[in-house]
């Protein structure tokens, strides 16, 4: 039986994550985190993106591997179902349904303009380039505001995709009449963007080909060790934060984020040591912060059948309200053979 959540809020949070591989620490510190964190305040839903990731993830077994690592990966760290319902979105057709609606109201230009469909089309030959990269932004419009979502937790990048939702809901309203709450991004301040540990300004990403790039959630203390390490840094010695060095900045950044230090209290703490014991302190951190999060998943991992029954729970408590919604907008439409209205 599912229990309604307990929240002290009835505003909706919703947000997704594709399960194309690993998580990195980019992801927990500029998403998961601020999920788990914010969890009892909320009345909330969360997604793994099955079909945002279809494009990237052809192979059937990683595809159903990934997303049991995921989930698992979440629960671990500390999303509790109970309060935050976790689902797979092809496991709710309501959300391919409504992009198609949604389509009818989104223009060519918008998705044109998109920056991340820009990055990865670019000097891409048009045969190259999925249709589905393009259309992206409209199927998570679709998976927002098929919840009468208030709030987006996301990471910076994703700011553009929630700031489009919102004009599709709001140009769907204003043809149909009232249907969908406009959205709002929840971006932190820090953590927001945790960039690659090889090339400072991009961003830490799982679909990076350097490993070296970014640490995943399962890397373990040898990994995690060794990849600071090579993490490069700036041309001088200091340990400080600024504009001209984003290296240091961003290593910083994450000590302060697992330490609830703020940038100056970081640089305070490291005044007069140099990269040296920096890097050293930062990795037993890590490696601490981690820890109890990988002894979770292990648990998770050798219990296949607990985390599908959880995600089970999730489709449930999605269920109702897609259905509901989108009953309710093909009412409003007028497509279907029932003679409603
Ligand atoms: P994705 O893995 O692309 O599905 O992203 C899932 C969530 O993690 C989104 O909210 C992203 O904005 C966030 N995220 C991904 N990479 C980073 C990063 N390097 N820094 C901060 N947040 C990130
Ligand atoms: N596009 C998001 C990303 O790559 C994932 C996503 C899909 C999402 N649908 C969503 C995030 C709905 C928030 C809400 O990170």
């Amino acid at each position: 039986m599912f229990m309604e959540p307990t929240s002290t809020s009835n505003k909706r949070v919703f947000s997704g994550m594709q399960p194309s591989g690993v998580a990195t620490i980019g992801n927990y510190l500029g998403a998961i985190r601020n999920w788990v964190a914010q969890q009892d305040q909320y009345d909330n839903l969360f997604c793994i993106v099955d079909l945002h990731a279809m494009g990237t993830l052809t192979d059937p077994d990683e595809m159903r591997e990934n997303i049991h690592s995921l989930a698992a990966t979440m629960f671990a760290a500390g999303l509790n179902p109970e309060i935050a319902p976790l689902f797979v979105q092809s496991d709710v057709p309501q959300h391919a349904e409504l992009a198609w609606t949604l389509s009818n109201v989104t223009q060519f230009g918008e998705l044109s303009r998109m920056t991340q469909f820009k990055d990865k089309s670019a000097g891409k030959d048009d045969a190259a380039i999925n249709s589905a990269i393009f259309f992206y932004p409209v199927l998570m419009a679709a998976d927002i505001i098929l919840y009468d979502t208030d709030l987006v937790p996301v990471g910076d990048d994703q700011r553009q995709h929630v700031e489009l939702t919102r004009d599709i809901a709001t140009r769907f309203n204003t043809r149909y009449g009232d249907t969908f709450v406009i959205p709002k991004a929840d971006i932190k301040e820090v953590g927001a963007r945790i960039m690659s540990l090889q090339e400072p300004t991009k961003k830490m990403s799982k679909s990076d080909a350097n490993a070296n790039a970014y640490i995943a959630l399962s890397d373990d203390p040898d990994v995690i060790k060794r990849k600071i390490k090579r993490a490069v840094t700036d041309s001088d010695a200091r340990v400080s934060a600024s504009p001209e060095k984003p290296a240091v900045t961003n290593l910083m950044q994450i000590y302060g984020i697992l330490a609830d230090l703020s940038l100056d209290q970081v640089e305070e703490h490291f005044s007069g040591k140099g990269y040296g014991p920096f890097k050293a302190e930062l990795t037993d951190l890590l490696i601490e912060s981690l820890a109890p999060i990988q002894a979770k998943l292990a648990e998770y991992k050798a219990n296949p059948e607990e985390v599908a029954r959880l995600l089970e729970i999730g489709r449930t408590r999605a269920a109702i309200l897609a259905e509901a919604k989108m009953a309710d907008v093909n009412r409003k439409t007028g497509v279907g053979g029932k003679l409603h209205r």
